[in-house]
């Protein structure tokens, strides 16, 4: 595999995952058009425009306005070949015809969180320190993770953190979290952070990771509606790609890559590329953590 191209002049607040890998696959070239629907900092963005230089376009999609704005401002030397819209990935086809398109050589969703936002400090991703409960990354979603704390039934937060969260003690954090807002309703991340401490018995509090990052991620899975998203664009991206448009899909747990798995497995348009999974290199890992947990699959439009 060839080396990485360098990413965008942001690079310092989000490195972009499997880089290398996604434009081998991707296969970028002059004159094809690409769909980024994770358009985040535009890391992948703007290497996907490098290598399909000089004519190739790239349309970005992120519903996070702030994340946009870094993205316009990275890619700007791109010009016209570059457009960067806030939409939910799961509205490309309105996008698409939007801007006069009905298919594209490529697309690539690289899920879930940037570092952006996971460090910006105030939108409650993080259980270090104190933040707001919110968790949205598009601020014009209706519900923050406190409404879902404050209203939801006892079973329906076990649910979230059990399927969404993979957490074990879902159902004892989820009774704690019920009798605890009858006191003093949820606001900030330190609260919730105190109460799944004292729900969960020492002995079962895990060693490798933080006692509430189960919890935060299946929040925020259900905050973003993030597999109901995933299974949305899954369902329709393939009847946008061009013959021989290839579909790259970075993944960042298990729930996710087994839609993607399943998904590419069972649409008659596709051709899967990647019997397994590519994964990142230790090099990568050691460089950029947050890589570890991630998981690229590609897929294929075939002719017809
Ligand atoms: C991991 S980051 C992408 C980083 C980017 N590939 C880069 O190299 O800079 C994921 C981005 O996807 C956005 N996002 C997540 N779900 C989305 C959705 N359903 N529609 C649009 N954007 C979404 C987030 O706001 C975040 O900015």
């Amino acid at each position: 595999m060839s080396e990485p191209e360098s990413t965008a002049p942001y690079e310092a607040a989000h490195v972009s995952v499997l880089l290398t890998e996604v434009l081998d696959l991707l296969q970028p070239r002059s004159g094809g058009v690409y769909l980024d629907g994770n358009l985040g900092l535009g890391g992948h963005a703007g290497a996907i425009l490098k290598r399909s230089s000089p004519e190739g376009r790239l349309i970005g999609l992120d519903w996070d306005d702030r994340a946009l704005t870094l993205a316009q401002a990275n890619l700007a030397e791109f010009g016209e070949r570059a457009t960067c819209i806030r939409s939910n990935f799961t509205e490309i086809k309105a996008v698409l015809a939007d801007l006069g398109l009905d298919r594209v050589d490529g697309i690539l969703l690289d899920l879930g969180l940037s570092s952006l936002q996971l460090d910006a400090g105030e939108r409650g991703f993080s259980f270090r320190g104190s933040e707001s409960l919110d968790m949205r990354m598009d601020d014009r979603g209706d519900e923050t993770a406190a409404d879902l704390l404050n209203k939801l039934s006892k079973d329906d937060l076990a649910d979230i953190f059990y399927y969404y969260g993979e957490e074990r003690q879902a159902r004892p954090i989820a009774a704690a979290i019920v009798e605890s807002r009858i006191k003093q309703p949820f606001t900030t991340t330190d609260q919730l952070v105190a109460v799944v401490e004292r729900a969960i018995p020492r002995r079962f509090h895990p060693r490798k990771i933080h006692v509430a990052t189960k919890v935060f991620q299946g929040l925020r899975i259900a905050v973003n509606r993030e597999l109901d998203n995933l299974v949305k664009i899954l369902d329709i991206g393939s009847e946008l790609l061009q013959p021989g448009g290839r579909f790259c899909v970075i993944s960042f747990h298990s729930l996710e890559d087994r839609l993607v798995k399943r998904a590419f497995a069972k649409d008659q348009r596709l051709q899967v590329i990647t019997k397994r999974p590519v994964r990142p290199t230790e090099k990568e890992c050691q460089r950029n953590p947050r890589a570890r947990s991630a998981k690229l699959r590609v897929a294929e439009r075939g002719v017809g």
